[in-house]
């Protein structure tokens, strides 16, 4: 038998990654959710942590099948759970990944009781949730590497570098909607992935596994540089 050892590009580094959706409560019965299935941060985990590094994966409602020790699952509920979760863990942070689908609004009021089937139409109101990504690029120090996601209908590079420099990322990856078989519940991903100093670089269409080893990659690259 042959057994083929691959370098271990992150060992003895802290790798903090976000995934899955968030869940916004409205009353006890219902919230206010999306259809990321996590995928692409469980995939970014286990590449980490075969790659030497300890990882703290800080989720939202999703099933998520760890077979790493090194990679501890935090579970959250909602954008406000999330980021005092990542607040927590993130000056301890080499490598913060935000993969997660954070609900950008949340019910101004969540009902105590089921709310009742009442008039012919309702309405909710929304509020900001804080920006995970946004707030700890604030706090990062020149060691820390923070990659960003981004997923657009229009205009999809200009936004991506947007979110890059007002998010203080130092990496940003565009999921691309171009392609079938990109984006939410499926097992592959086109990404072009964007760096504050240097040229965009475009990936073809790949298993998120394969997608999760091109990241690897760039923030490698990132690390030596
Ligand atoms: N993000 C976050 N916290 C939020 C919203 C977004 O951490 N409250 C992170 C995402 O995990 C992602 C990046 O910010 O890495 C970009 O998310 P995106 O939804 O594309 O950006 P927004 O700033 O919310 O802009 P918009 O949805 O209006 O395009
Ligand atoms: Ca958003």
């Amino acid at each position: 038998e042959t057994h083929f050892t691959k370098k271990k590009r992150f060992v003895g580094k802290q790798v903090l990654i976000t995934a899955g959706p968030t869940y916004e409560k409205i009353d006890p019965v219902r919230f206010i959710g999306n259809h990321s299935s996590g995928k692409m941060g469980l995939a970014l985990a286990h590449a980490m942590a075969n790659e030497g590094a300890h990882v703290e994966l800080i989720a939202g409602p999703g099933n998520y099948q760890i077979t790493s020790s090194a990679i501890t699952l935090t579970s959250v509920s909602s954008a406000d759970e999330m980021y005092q979760a990542v607040s927590d863990a993130y000056d301890q942070t080499d490598i913060a990944i935000f993969a997660a689908a954070v609900a950008d609004y949340k019910p101004a009021a969540p009902a105590e009781e089921k709310i009742k089937k009442t008039g012919e139409s309702m309405t909710i109101e929304l509020i900001k949730n804080k920006d995970i990504a946004a707030e700890m690029g604030k706090r990062k120090l020149a060691h820390q590497i923070n990659v960003g996601f981004a997923l657009e209908t229009e205009k999809e590079e200009l936004y991506a570098q947007e979110k890059l420099a007002k998010k203080n990322f130092d990496l940003i990856v565009l999921n691309s909607l171009n392609d079938n078989g990109a984006g939410f519940s499926v097992d592959t991903n086109k990404i072009t992935i964007f760096s504050v100093d240097q040229k965009p670089k475009y990936f073809e269409l790949k298993s998120k596994q394969e997608v999760a080893n091109d990241i690897l990659n760039c923030v490698h690259e990132k690390i030596l540089s």
